[in-house]
């Protein structure tokens, strides 16, 4: 492994996220689940404190992949966030979110969403800066 290398890998363990919500009223919609708006802005929100946590960085959001909506979210459930860096380029970051969806009163876990989340790094101009500028990639390393 290279040190930039073992940098990733110690910032991945680092900078795994995780919240928790309560699926109430507010966040519903008419068919009694969690409304898919509410699932993407808080799945925005985990992957960009996952992003923050790794590079400490300013960071913009320059595309969300394909989310997969695989179980309803029933209102009067627990649902965990789990943000995890999946790719480290030269200034920009791929997040995977993972949705959980769990009920109040057995223990009954499962994965209900999943969506994967790019990050770019940048300056004071707005423009990409290196997201590991102490561990720049080697020219011969691809992205
Ligand atoms: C993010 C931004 C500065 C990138 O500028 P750019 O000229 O496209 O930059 P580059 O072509 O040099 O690409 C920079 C990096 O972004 C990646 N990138 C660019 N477009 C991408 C996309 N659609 N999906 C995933 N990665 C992308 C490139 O692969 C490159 O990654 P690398 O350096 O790790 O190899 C610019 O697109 C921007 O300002 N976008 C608006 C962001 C925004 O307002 N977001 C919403 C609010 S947070």
């Amino acid at each position: 492994m290279t040190p930039r290398e073992q940098e990733i890998a110690r910032r991945i363990l680092m900078s795994e996220s995780r919240v928790t919500k309560a699926v109430f009223p507010p966040t519903t919609n008419h068919h009694n689940t969690l409304f898919g708006g509410t699932a993407l802005a808080w799945m925005d929100e985990v992957s960009f404190i996952t992003a923050t946590r790794f590079c400490r960085l300013p960071l913009v959001t320059v595309s969300s992949d394909r989310i997969d909506f695989k179980h309803p979210i029933p209102a009067g459930s627990i649902v965990e966030l789990v943000g995890r860096v999946v790719h480290v380029g030269n200034t920009s970051l791929k997040v995977e979110v993972e949705v959980f969806v769990e009920d109040m009163y057995r223990p009954v876990r499962e994965k209900a969403i999943s969506g994967l989340f790019s990050f770019v790094a940048i300056g004071e101009d707005k423009r990409p800066v290196q997201v590991l500028p102490e561990f720049a990639k080697a020219s011969s390393e691809t992205a």
